[in-house]
């Protein structure tokens, strides 16, 4: 008999590459999370159309139809809890949360976040990681507190930094290494593998003094 899978809803605003890494990480046998729904504040990305062709079932909420962030967060969650979902992924989701719904959903909350955190919360991660002359860049799955891009850290990977390169290219091969962290972690979370507890990130029970490296595990 197949093994119960943990349900799980993606959020995105855009291109959706890292739903697609979930989705073809979903088709491997043994990958324990499934995505029930995909829900984008903006309509017609292409993150929507990767979901619809994996027939996973889509909801588009814009945010500018919503007086404020909670009520907005609230509709959110409203169709998430539809699915009862183990985790909820943020994906390029390009919404800051309100602190009802990020505690709402504390310790079932993940972001991927295209720098080595604690560097370059926010934007334009990839231009500061150049401007500063770092030897190297990367990104970071993280549990989602309400300090924006701040919550304990799970797992990292980083890319060597090449002197020609512009931020573009080195968005294209930091997305290489998100494509491979964020369905890692999401197996580890949907086997039951992860918790958050006091802010502190546990695997198989033991909590993490420092994040993961790809490299490493
Ligand atoms: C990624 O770089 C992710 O780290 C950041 O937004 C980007 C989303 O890319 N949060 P995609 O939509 O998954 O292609």
């Amino acid at each position: 008999m197949a093994a119960v899978k943990c349900p799980v809803v993606v959020l995105i605003s855009g291109s959706g590459s890292n739903l697609q890494a979930l989705i073809d990480a979903q088709h491997q046998q043994g990958f324990a999370a499934e995505i029930k729904a995909v829900i984008s504040n903006v309509a017609g990305v292409k993150g929507l159309q990767r979901a619809s062709q994996a027939n996973i079932p889509t909801h588009v909420i814009p945010h500018q139809d919503y007086e404020d962030r909670e009520s907005y967060d609230r509709e959110v969650s409203r169709i998430i809890d539809q699915y009862a979902p183990g985790f909820i992924l943020l994906a390029g989701f390009m919404r800051i949360l309100s602190d009802w719904f990020v505690n709402h959903y504390k310790g079932k909350l993940l972001n991927i976040h295209p720098s080595l955190l604690p560097k370059y919360k926010g934007l334009n991660t990839h231009q500061q990681a150049l401007d500063a002359g770092d030897e190297f860049h990367g990104a970071t799955v993280h549990f989602v507190t309400p300090e924006l891009d701040g919550g304990p850290l799970i797992l990292q990977a980083r890319v060597a930094v090449n002197p020609d390169d512009t931020a573009s290219t080195l968005a294209a091969r930091v997305l290489e290494k998100e494509h491979i962290i964020y369905p890692t972690v999401t197996q580890w979370a949907a086997q039951g593998r992860l918790r958050m507890r006091n802010n502190v990130v546990l695997l198989d029970g033991k909590p993490l003094a420092e994040p993961l490296w790809l490299e490493n595990i």
